[in-house]
């Protein structure tokens, strides 16, 4: 038996089996079954009120899930599925509540990773799958991250490589009278626009703001993280080493000097390979055991804003502890 057909018969017993996608890793549970969802629930430390994303195998599984599917919704399947980008459509009154988080929505998308399809095909249903980290923390972005944090509460981990996208799928809500990006993502407004005809909104409509992901403290490793402009990093860097203090600095220029208290991983000057990179780099940042994250803030363009949106969650996530 395959690994893989393994993995979908552990699925079908109700249990928990963690596999790659293109943006992270997921935590995957039959999303037909609650008490397995339940699981889900259980090994992240989530709040069960919130919802989670139902993977499909295919564009044709849509309307299982969803009563209605507008026409925006096929135009966008067919030129980003599979793909990081999820639709939240009015859900099928079959969907459970343990999905939705109670919501009249459900969150849908098709990854692209051959390991995640190969699973959805052999699984021929939806797969319930949060990101395989647990509440509030950086989501993984390789199979070892996953061993890490859950590894001892998955009955299975498919070993896909590093994810090729590396930060979570571009959000869109389709359940409203228009379009609305709730979590940015690499996939971004403008390409939905060219698809849609029109640019979408930012962000939830106030009073049904569900989205785990856009909490303000999100994403945030251990340590200490502060977000600098890279002009004042070695100021900053310089003044917490004086106050004793360990640095570990992320930015696309080493700093202006070098000491035993700092350690320093390049960026990327790219955005794309900024946010492949982005989580392997601040788990590694937080394993060196300094007291202070300094990441250098990335430019305030739209290719940054979904990188820009984790680095800001990240860093008032670990202001909060
Ligand atoms: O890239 C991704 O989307 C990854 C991979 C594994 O597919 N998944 C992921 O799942 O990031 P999770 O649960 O960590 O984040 C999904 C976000 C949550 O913030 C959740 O609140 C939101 O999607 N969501 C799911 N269903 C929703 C709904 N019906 N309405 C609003 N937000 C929803
Ligand atoms: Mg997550």
């Amino acid at each position: 038996m395959t690994e893989v057909s393994r993995a979908a018969d552990l699925l079908r017993a109700g249990e928990l089996v963690a596999f790659p996608t293109e943006t992270v890793y997921g935590l995957g549970a039959d999303a037909s079954n609650s008490q397995a969802i339940a699981k889900i629930f259980a090994a992240k430390g989530r709040p069960a009120d919130h919802p989670v994303i139902v993977h499909l195998p295919d564009v044709s599984h849509l309307e299982r899930w969803a009563i209605e599917v507008p026409e925006a919704a096929i135009k966008l399947a067919n030129a980003f599925w599979p793909g990081p980008l999820t639709l939240i459509l009015n859900r099928h009154p079959a969907v459970a509540d343990a999905v939705t988080g109670g919501q009249n929505t459900v969150g849908l998308r098709v990854p692209s990773h051959p390991l995640a399809l190969q699973l959805l095909r052999e699984f021929d249903g939806g797969i319930a799958a949060p990101s395989a980290n647990r509440f509030g923390r950086v989501s993984p972005t390789t199979a070892a991250h996953v061993r890490e944090e859950l590894g001892n509460s998955v009955s299975m981990i498919l070993d896909g490589g590093p994810c090729a996208v590396g930060i979570e799928s571009t959000i869109l809500d389709l359940s409203g009278v228009e379009p609305r990006i709730l979590r940015p993502g690499m996939l971004d407004a403008s390409a939905l626009a060219g698809v849609l005809g029109v640019a979408p909104a930012f962000g939830g409509v106030q009073g049904q703001p569900r989205v785990s992901g856009s909490l303000e403290a999100h994403y945030a490793p251990t340590t200490p993280l502060q977000l600098v402009s890279a002009a004042d990093i070695a100021e900053t860097a310089h003044k917490a080493i004086q106050a004793n203090r360990r640095i570990a600095v992320l930015a696309m220029q080493p700093p202006a000097f070098s000491h035993d208290k700092l350690v320093w991983r390049a960026a990327s000057a790219n955005a794309a390979a900024f946010a492949h990179d982005l989580y392997a780099r601040l788990r590694e940042l937080d394993a060196t055991g300094c007291d202070l994250i300094l990441v250098a803030n990335p430019p305030a363009t739209e290719p940054w804003r979904a990188v820009v949106d984790r680095l800001r969650r990240a860093a008032a996530g670990s202001n909060r502890q």
